[in-house]
């Protein structure tokens, strides 16, 4: 058995915090390297790791340059000022349905992306990304390389937001395809594995032969938590950005 030692701040960081209006995103998910997501278009930025994935899934879709990225990762300064910008042009309603509140956006954790068909004229804000087509084609492969259309149709009271078939999250596998297979938003996802307790009754996902235990360990009472893990298993451990940890455990 191996011990792993969580600092306080581990809360607030990795591919699984949940970033909405009632969790803003902390200092300590801000602190992630950051990489372009491709050569051509240096400006649009995301987490290491999310990048490295959105590059494969770009290359097993055969979609690199049909689809581009429209907006990655945000500073707090910079989610300001779209918010402003838009409040200006399109008025308080449309900017709470599509903006996150500055502090609030997911694009400040450098694990959001909005994409757009590459097309003359691509709309900021909200980009044209539909359901068919190259498209149809990345959205069907997206959730096995761990992202998951975040602001889905009909969830809107769920989210906080309004459709964006656009917006993409990296939450990383198998997370993304089990939310998809459930269909169950982010929000619905920490709700579900908080009925997971680590050590006592794991959700368990099975894929070409391997066991998956994905579970949820609430953070110590001073901060810190620590976790014993089998030698001879990948563990990943990622915050929900509330109150623990959710844990995976590769068998
Ligand atoms: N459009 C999404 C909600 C954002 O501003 O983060
Ligand atoms: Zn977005």
């Amino acid at each position: 058995m191996r011990k792993i030692t969580l600092s306080g701040d581990a809360v607030y960081k990795g591919s699984l915090i949940l970033v909405n209006s009632g969790h803003p995103c902390r200092e300590a998910a801000c602190e992630v390297p950051l990489v372009p997501v491709d050569d051509k278009n240096p400006a649009a930025l995301l987490e290491r790791q999310s990048a490295r994935l959105l590059d494969k899934l770009m290359d097993e879709t055969g979609v690199r340059g049909k689809i581009v990225a429209v907006s990655g990762w945000r500073s707090e300064s910079e989610q300001i000022r779209i918010y402003e910008d838009s409040l200006a042009e399109n008025g308080r309603e449309f900017t709470q349905k599509y903006v996150a509140m500055p502090g609030c956006s997911e694009h400040q954790t450098g694990l959001a992306i909005d994409l757009a068909e590459n097309k003359p004229d691509i709309d900021f804000i909200r980009p044209d990304f539909p359901y068919e087509g190259i498209c149809r084609r990345f959205r069907e492969k997206a959730s096995a390389f761990g992202f998951v259309e975040r602001y889905p149709k009909g969830r809107e009271d769920v989210t906080g937001i309004g459709w964006e078939p656009w917006h993409f999250r990296y939450v990383g596998f198998p997370h993304a395809a089990i939310m998809q297979q459930q269909g169950m938003t982010l929000e619905e996802y920490h709700a579900f594995l908080k009925k997971h307790e680590y050590g006592i009754n794991p959700f368990v996902y099975r894929i070409n032969g391997r066991r998956i235990e994905i579970s949820y360990l609430k953070s110590g009472k001073d901060g810190t938590s620590s976790l014993e893990v089998n030698d001879d298993v990948l563990c990943m451990v990622s915050g929900n950005n509330m109150d623990g940890f959710i844990i995976t455990v590769w068998w």
